[in-house]
C-alpha cells in the first residue's frame, strides 16, 4: 500500500506591501501594509482600534464584526488591501461624541455581561438595521413579500443577527436593545 504523500513545506515568499487610505470613523489613514493583513489587525495593530475583537479569527463568532461602505463584515475575513479607500466604521466611531441609540439601549437593558462580543453585536445591530430598512429579506419570515421595510419580530433579529455569537448568552437582551431601536 502505497504511502500518504507527506506535505510539502512551502517557504514564505517575501511580503507584499500595499498602500492604503482608509477612511476610519471620519478620519483618513495612510497605511503601507502587508498584503495578507486582515482589515481588524489593521485596525488593532497598526491604528489602536481595539473596540472590535478577535473572538475566533476564522469567521465563527461575530466579535469582529464592522461596517465597511455601510455594510457589516467580519474584520478576520476581510483582507485590509481589499477595502482599499473604502470607508470603514468601529465601535469607536458608531456614536461620534454621544453614544449610539444602540450602545444606550444596550446599556439600558443590561445586553451584555463580559462586553468581549458587545462591539461587534452593536456594529452588526446596526448594519442588520440599515439592510432592513432598505427591504432586505430575512428568512425567518418565510418568503420575501412586497413590504417596502421587513417586520423586525424578535425572531426575525434572531436570524439576522446570528452571525454575532454571546458566549455569555445575553440574546435576550440584546434583542430587547435592538427591538427598542428598531422602527
Ligand atoms: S474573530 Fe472574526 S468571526 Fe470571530
Ligand atoms: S457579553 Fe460576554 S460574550 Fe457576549
Amino acid at each position: 500500500m502505497r504511502s500518504a504523500p507527506s506535505p510539502q513545506v512551502v517557504e514564505d515568499g517575501p511580503a507584499v506591501r500595499a498602500d492604503i487610505a482608509l477612511n476610519v470613523n471620519g478620519r483618513e489613514r495612510r497605511l503601507t501594509i502587508d498584503t495578507r493583513m486582515s482589515l481588524l489587525d489593521v485596525l488593532r495593530d497598526r491604528l489602536g482600534l481595539t473596540g472590535a475583537k478577535a473572538g475566533c479569527d476564522r469567521g465563527h463568532c461575530g466579535c469582529c464584526t464592522v461596517l465597511v461602505e455601510g455594510r457589516r463584515v467580519y474584520g478576520c475575513l476581510t483582507l485590509a488591501v481589499a477595502c482599499g479607500e473604502a470607508r470603514v466604521v468601529t465601535v469607536e466611531g458608531l456614536g461620534g461624541a454621544d453614544l449610539h441609540p444602540l450602545q444606550e439601549a444596550f446599556v439600558a437593558r443590561d445586553a451584555f455581561q463580559c462586553g468581549f462580543c458587545t462591539p461587534g453585536q452593536l456594529c452588526s445591530a446596526v448594519g442588520m438595521l440599515d439592510e432592513a430598512a432598505r427591504g432586505w429579506p430575512g428568512s425567518a419570515a418565510g418568503p420575501a413579500t412586497d413590504a417596502p421595510v421587513p417586520v423586525l419580530t424578535p425572531a426575525e433579529i434572531r436570524e439576522r443577527m446570528s452571525g454575532n455569537l454571546c458566549r455569555c448568552g445575553a440574546y435576550q437582551n440584546i434583542v430587547a436593545a435592538i427591538m427598542d431601536v428598531a422602527p
